[in-house]
């Protein structure tokens, strides 16, 4: 007979997986220029010529749209010497991409349609010397982008990991998350690798410690076991909490498809490798995060309602001051575990108790993908 005993301590990563420039140029690579990327709210880009630039991986990209509305995105590289096209992170153009060096010019599709002395260059392709493009869907009322030659599937990546948390992708859309509106957006600039956060994001053992206000709304996070990986699990409010507010009191008008059974609960989902959603009945809360350095990353966070709320100018503030405290205490805690990834106490890492063993599931996933 044979019994089989499983381990309840479960290593980390070493402590160079969050310091070392390497492996991060291989996460850039292998991850964020490789998968499914959420880049830009769709309400950013309000017409034709719209655009922003936003780092993706080691590269620059611009997102656009283009004469039929439709989203755009393009390597933010002029194809005459390489330099960098757009130097701004939002604007609009009326109908063209100039670059600032020798003035090639591209439409908003992307093509070479102007540049000095062109004329002397008729043999030049104006389509395979335009802009290079890359991937686009629209989804949740994003711009996700993606800089593969032949991406992955956007269903099973990105749609998949809403399904696997929810219990079926449709349940996402009694949210109507397209077409809420950007109540609030505060952008964080964590010292931090990316990791740190999502590692964060994907346990409650720290909720009882650190999110005082947080596990007062949700009484059973303070048990440190996360809805994060229950599936259809959304954590249930406190009997008395009436909204989820700062203080617990009344939130904003109901989303009106939320059912019955999301009434009062909060859900959280993590898209692979860089979105988090969370799901209650008058807001959600989208956060995108930017990985700039192997100890930084900006994080920027959406709080949307729907658009009669913030039209109306109802006060937002005790709505979204609730997750923006649970946002500064977990990067605050980030930026507390970054310097020290570098100490030789650290060379082989820590250990990841039962509750958070399915970071170890996320570890593992990170080094399969950088081979
Ligand atoms: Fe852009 Fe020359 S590098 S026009
Ligand atoms: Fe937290």
């Amino acid at each position: 007979m044979t019994t089989t005993t499983t381990s309840s301590v479960i290593p980390t990563l070493p402590g160079r997986y969050y310091t070392d420039p390497d492996l991060f140029a291989l996460e850039q690579k292998n991850i964020f220029e490789a998968m499914w990327f959420c880049a830009v709210r769709s309400s950013d880009l309000p017409k034709p010529g719209s655009f922003r630039t936003v780092q993706v991986g080691a590269e620059s990209v611009l997102v656009t749209r283009a004469r039929d509305g439709s989203a755009r995105a393009f390597f933010n590289v002029c194809r005459h010497r390489g330099a960098t096209l757009c130097t701004e992170e939002s604007g609009e153009v009326k109908r063209a991409f100039q670059c600032p060096y020798h003035a090639w010019t591209y439409d908003l599709d992307g093509k070479l349609v102007a540049a000095p002395n062109l004329t002397k260059m008729a043999d030049l392709d104006r389509v395979r010397y335009g802009l290079v493009k890359v991937h686009v869907r629209e989804w949740l009322g994003y711009v996700w982008v993606c800089l593969a030659d032949e991406p992955p599937s956007f269903e099973r990546d990105v749609q998949g990991a809403v399904a696997e948390r929810l219990g079926a992708v449709e349940l996402i859309d009694n949210y109507d998350v397209a077409n809420l509106e950007v109540g609030r957006r505060i952008v964080y600039d964590v010292k931090a690798n990316w990791k740190l956060i999502v590692e964060n994001f994907m346990e409650c053992y720290h909720c009882a410690t650190i999110h005082p206000e947080l596990t007062e709304v949700l009484p059973e996070f303070a048990d440190g076991y996360a809805a994060q990986y229950f599936v259809g699990h959304g954590a249930e409010f406190g009997a008395e909490v009436e909204g989820f507010t700062v203080d617990g009191s009344a939130g904003l008008d109901r989303i009106p498809g939320v059912s019955e059974e999301q009434d009062r609960r909060y859900y959280a989902i993590t898209i692979k490798p860089q979105v988090f959603i969370n799901l209650v009945p008058d807001h959600v809360i989208l956060h995108r995060m930017f990985p700039l350095a192997v100890d930084r990353t900006v994080v920027e966070c959406d709080w949307l309602y729907l658009p009669d709320v913030v039209a109306s100018g109802k006060d937002l503030d005790k709505s979204v001051e609730l997750f923006h405290r649970v946002n500064e205490q977990d990067f605050e805690a980030c930026e507390r575990c970054q310097p020290a990834m570098s100490s030789r106490t650290y060379r082989d890492g820590g250990v990841l108790v039962p509750s958070e063993h399915h970071i170890g599931a996320f570890h593992e996933w990170v080094q399969e993908r950088i081979g």
